[in-house]
């Protein structure tokens, strides 16, 4: 690799797949906790981060996502923040380690500040005890004395709410929004529960809510969390003004990333891999992964699909540079057809979707695909 490209991969994905216990709607790629597993996991995660290291890599953020990173212990945690440390860009950087209520420590707090950690994201997910009940996450922990702890620490918070639980009703939701913002914290991650085959819920035969109720509680939660300061930056996405994920800014901007651990994805230009989801084959030292040259019209999806989820678009220019034809000339008709509908706005400089327009996001991106 050379060097022009290594300045150009500014965020590192780490994925730690494995968690206490399991929730009945996730697919991510995880496994119950096993402390054999974990600490063979964790020396190979290490042999990658040196690997970076060795190659000079310096990230501008850093994300350590899962799974359930806090269901390391503080030795295995350690082990990996000693090294991801090196790999920090010292004059700038984010860097967010995902967490789970349940396995959250003043220990792991005290750690990660000193490693330079400086975001934590926090899957809460509902204060409703029922409903905690049904998505098997411990109902007895007190989130405000919790996130008054982490505060201690960590400034830089984010949420993980889910709303369209079976049973919620808008009455809960509301009650969660007015706890979520009581928290105090700076970004809230909002989403719709989806049912995904490979879930607990799937197998149960758990329905996602219906359309209109999704819409509903969508709008729902777009008011309240404006109206109480935050600004929904992407489609599912709050925060205030300055607490913009950093490193979730990199996806949404199709820009390149490398992802290690199990199941991790990453994008090199023109490459865009997956790394196998086998436990086994990982803590083997096997790096097996599928991978698929980018053609550039597939490219233009990928950019299209990811830049119009946020609130501010992309720069035509930016779009040019990338693909060497201007957007605003080859889409002009369907530019026209929502822009008449205040779908779309596109001015001298940039192209962005309005509020109803990210909400109609899908039909305009299939006619913006169909094209090319
Ligand atoms: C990478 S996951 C896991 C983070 C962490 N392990 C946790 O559970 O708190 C990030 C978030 O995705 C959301 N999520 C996961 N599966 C989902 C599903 N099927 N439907 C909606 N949201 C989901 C949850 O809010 C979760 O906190
Ligand atoms: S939602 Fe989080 S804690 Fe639950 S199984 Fe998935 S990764 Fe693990």
């Amino acid at each position: 690799m050379n060097t022009i490209k290594k300045i150009k991969i500014n965020s590192l994905y780490i994925h730690i797949p494995f968690c206490d216990s399991i929730c009945p709607y996730c697919d991510f790629t995880k496994f119950i906790s096993k402390d054999f597993f974990k600490s063979k996991y964790v020396k190979q995660i290490s042999r990658d981060l040196i690997c970076l290291y060795k190659k000079g890599y310096k990230f501008k953020t850093i994300y350590i996502g899962g799974g359930t990173p806090t269901c390391l212990s503080l030795k295995d945690l350690r082990k990996i923040l000693k090294l991801t440390k090196l790999l920090l860009n010292k004059n700038s950087y984010e860097f967010t380690i995902e967490a789970n209520p349940e396995s959250l420590s003043e220990d792991k707090l005290k750690l990660f500040k000193s490693a330079g950690v400086n975001r934590i994201s926090i899957g809460i997910q509902t204060f409703n005890e029922d409903l905690l009940k049904t998505i098997n996450r411990d109902f007895n922990i007190n989130y405000f004395e919790l996130i008054n702890l982490v505060k201690r620490y960590i400034k830089n918070i984010n949420v993980d709410l889910i709303y369209g639980l079976p049973g919620e009703t808008k009455q809960d939701l509301i009650y969660d929004l007015n706890s979520f913002t009581k928290l105090d914290i700076n970004h809230i991650s909002t989403y719709s529960l989806s049912i995904n085959p490979m879930s607990l819920f799937y197998v149960k035969k758990v329905k996602e809510v219906d359309e209109d109720i999704s819409r509903d509680y969508y709008d729902t939660i777009l008011k309240f969390l404006r109206e109480h300061g935050f600004e929904r930056y992407e489609v599912s996405n709050f925060s205030k003004p300055g607490f913009e994920s950093k490193h979730n800014l990199t996806y949404w901007k199709d820009n390149e990333y490398i992802g290690i651990g199990c199941g991790a994805g990453g994008y090199l230009y023109p490459k865009r891999y997956k790394l196998s989801s086998s436990l086994t084959d990982y803590i083997r030292g096997k790096r097996k992964f599928d991978s698929e040259i980018v053609h550039k019209n597939d490219n233009i999806d990928y950019f299209l699909i990811c830049n119009l989820r946020l609130k501010d678009g992309f720069y035509l220019d930016e779009f040019y540079k990338r693909f060497g034809f201007k957007f605003e000339e080859k889409y002009k008709k369907i530019i026209n057809k929502y822009i008449s509908s205040s779908f779309l706005v596109v001015n001298q400089y940039k192209v962005y979707c309005t509020d109803e327009g990210l909400i109609k996001l899908d039909l305009l991106l299939r006619d913006l695909i169909k094209e090319n």
